[in-house]
């Protein structure tokens, strides 16, 4: 089955007022390409201002808490990001998973409270260094899903998952394409066997060091559904190549 390409730009803790001016350049030019759905995760300082400049293009935050509010200091609940205009959020990014030293349950948390408040979910599942050197990779990264995903979908595909594997954000580094086919084929089965036909429908997203020059390639891979971009995704001329890369390509069978 052949899904729609989603391409998700998660600008981390870049951007300021200054920068909604690419935040426009993005949504501008992503009318071109309406085979594609494009997002992009920006500061949550910046939703609101974004979501404002750029009327139905999708704006999306980059993490949520799993509770509905209460006494969490510095933390946005999925009404928050709902409020300010987000229609999507990252959940379980590599760099939140160790940072903030979010486990899967919580991450699962997370996930099941954007989507019961209709949030469209990006959640992010991805092996370190070691464990590819070790050869664990794809075990890994099943047992991290299975912990991971919420527990069920409602009937819904507003959940896609980003393969990120950590030692291929923000190095230039990127898996083979045989290494990235292996992935998300069995992230796919693992889907399937959760979900049933609605785990076919979910789109698996690749993200770490997705650029231009790489894009076409990545595209191509079979139950590749899209791209989760970091770095490439600040500036509409290096983000809109990649955009453009999704609707070139054949699509997912
Ligand atoms: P990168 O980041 O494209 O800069 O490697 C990807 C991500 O962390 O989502």
């Amino acid at each position: 089955m052949a899904l729609k390409k989603l391409v998700a730009g998660n600008w981390k803790m870049h951007g300021l007022s200054a920068d909604l001016a690419e935040v426009k350049a993005i949504a501008d030019a992503s009318r071109n390409f309406p085979a594609v759905d494009v997002a992009l995760c920006v500061p949550a300082i910046l939703i609101e201002r974004a979501a404002r400049a750029v009327p139905g293009f999708a704006i999306g935050g980059q993490d949520v808490h799993h509770q509905e509010q209460g006494a969490h200091t510095g933390n946005i609940s999925a009404a928050m990001l709902l409020d300010a205009g987000a229609v999507l959020t990252i959940v379980g990014h590599s760099e939140r998973r160790d940072a903030q030293r979010e486990s899967d349950a919580e991450v699962k948390a997370k996930a099941e409270a954007g989507l019961t408040a209709g949030l469209q979910v990006i959640l992010c599942v991805g092996e370190s260094l070691a464990v590819r050197e070790a050869g664990s990779a794809v075990e890994t990264v099943l047992a991290q899903l299975d912990g991971s995903l919420p527990g069920s979908l409602g009937g819904k595909t507003e959940l896609a998952i980003a393969y990120e594997p950590i030692w291929a954000i923000g190095t230039g580094r990127v898996p083979t394409s045989r290494d990235i086919a292996e992935m998300h084929a069995a992230i796919r089965a693992r889907l399937v066997e959760r979900f049933g036909e609605d785990g076919a429908g979910l789109r698996i997203l690749y993200g770490g060091s997705v650029k231009p020059s790489n894009a076409n390639e990545i595209f191509g891979i079979p139950n590749v559904d899209g791209a989760l971009v970091g770095g490439a995704s600040l500036k509409a001329a290096d983000f809109m190549p990649i955009v453009e890369a999704a609707a070139d390509g054949p699509g997912s069978f």
